[in-house]
């Protein structure tokens, strides 16, 4: 098989997010290393670093997007316009590929990119959907939407699930989407259909109900391939700079002592919700390390003016970084808690490092990943009351109170079945074999 791939190609169609890119990058290079030669589309805006991927090929699409414009709240409204805007080029991208290349085995698309499954289909290519997000959102986006109420909430026999996901059926079904929404929703769904494969970055142990209900009424071979941050550890992807003195400050604090604060790549934080954390944080009393990154609105006088503020308040107690090396603060000993919005890598790299959480997600999956932090896993509590007072509290039943230690356990516990887990042989190996094996006969 492994001669058979080497004349493989795979081209991975990648979207403007860092979340979304580190996943792509990770999954080629695991298909490299298995044989496959690479070749990575990406949009101009945000792209990546091709001197850190000498082996592979990058080819940049015009997006017509501007910075400003992901900023927006409108996330669906976003997700429209990018594949507007690239499915034109994307398809002359691709049909470059073909005649220089002669030959493409399989398009990998971001689940983002839908725009990509009818030009493959248009090629007679074989189209694969990437999963940045959990099985989980897999069976809430896609899955739900097909089904009414009874098959919806049979299927799942732990209470905590059939309860999430009753609650989530009831919210997508009294919500009333956009109509953005809809759209992207319609097209997410019918690049499904045609799918010839599904990949998702999760462990099968964190999702086994979810992922057998899905398979109930999916057809499409689902390979689940993750943790891919671990799988291939390597490479910077970062888009931003790793402000890496921040784990010189980690190195003076004591062990469990620092709670870590970051709400991804995308999220973006209103005035009177940073005054609130920024007093939780201070009042708190313990050691924080927050990443308030550029776009978060930092760079505006008034931003710098409450950050320099926090900062003569709590001196050394607390750092303040524009973007941190993540992977390595999750993994440093000082580290006892992650306040984060809940993006799928953030939980998954949090769970590998057993770091419990403090969930305050803001849209789309984030949701569904604090109910599964909180309710499911149990390695998190939810912050309802964006208040300073209750930042507080929630800061200090996490990291101080006896209900933390419980919480820490059961982290604990679930970074032991995620090592055990990635050591097992067949588990993550055996799901990128098939994997080569379905992208090499298709
Ligand atoms: C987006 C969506 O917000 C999320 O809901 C979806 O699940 C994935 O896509 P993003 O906001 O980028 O994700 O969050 P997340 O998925 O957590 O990814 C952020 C990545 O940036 C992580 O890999 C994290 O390690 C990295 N990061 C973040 C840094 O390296 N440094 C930082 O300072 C902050």
């Amino acid at each position: 098989m492994e001669e058979q791939q080497k004349s493989s190609h795979v081209v991975l169609v990648t979207v403007t997010f860092q979340g979304h890119i580190n996943a792509a990058l990770q999954l080629a290079t695991i298909l490299h290393s298995k044989g496959f030669s690479i070749t990575i589309v990406h949009l101009e805006l945000n792209s990546p670093n091709p001197s850190n991927y000498p082996e592979f090929t990058f080819v940049s699409i015009p997006d017509n997007l501007t910075e400003s414009q992901l900023s927006d709240k409108d996330i669906p409204g976003l997700v429209r316009r990018v594949n507007k805007n690239c499915a034109a080029p994307l398809q002359q991208c691709l049909e470059k590929i073909l005649h220089s290349h002669h030959h493409i085995s399989a398009v990998i698309y971001d689940s983002f990119m839908f725009c990509a499954q009818p030009i493959v289909d248009d090629l007679g290519l074989p189209g694969v959907t990437l999963c940045t997000h959990s099985a989980l959102g897999l069976l809430f986006y896609h899955v739900f939407p097909q089904l009414n109420e009874k098959d919806c909430i049979s299927g799942l026999e732990s209470p905590e699930l059939q309860a999430l996901q009753l609650q989530g059926f009831h919210a997508l079904s009294s919500q009333n989407p956009t109509e953005a929404g809809m759209e992207v929703g319609a097209a997410f769904a019918n690049a499904l259909k045609s799918s010839s494969a599904i990949i998702v970055n999760s462990m099968e142990f964190l999702e086994l109900e979810v992922l057998s209900k899905i398979k109930q009424y999916l057809p499409t071979p689902i390979f689940i391939v993750g943790p891919l941050h671990k799988l291939a550890p390597t490479m910077c992807n970062s888009l931003c700079t790793e402000d890496n003195k921040c784990i010189s400050w980690l190195n003076k604090q004591s062990p469990k002592s620092v709670i870590y604060v970051s709400f991804g790549s995308i999220v973006n934080i209103d005035k009177q919700e940073l005054i609130e954390t920024a007093w939780g944080l201070s009042n708190s009393k313990q050691p924080f390390l927050w990443v308030a990154r550029p776009s978060m609105d930092r760079g505006s006088e008034w931003t710098e003016s409450l950050l320099n503020g926090l900062e003569e308040r709590v001196g050394e107690r607390g750092f303040i970084v524009k973007w941190a090396p993540q992977k390595e603060v999750l993994a440093h000993a000082a580290v006892g808690g992650f306040w984060s919005h809940c993006g799928w890598n953030s939980t998954i790299e949090s769970i590998c490092e057993g770091v419990p959480m403090i969930c305050r997600p803001f849209f789309g999956d984030q949701i569904l990943n604090a109910s599964y932090i909180c309710n499911v896993w149990k390695i998190g509590l939810e912050l309802q009351n964006l208040e300073r007072g209750n930042i507080e509290r929630t800061i200090k039943r996490l990291m101080v109170d006896m209900e933390g230690n419980y919480i820490r356990k059961r982290a604990m516990d679930l970074k032991e079945k995620a090592a055990f887990y990635l050591m097992e042989d067949g588990s993550t190996s055996g799901s990128f074999d098939g994997l080569a094996k379905h992208i090499s006969s298709v």
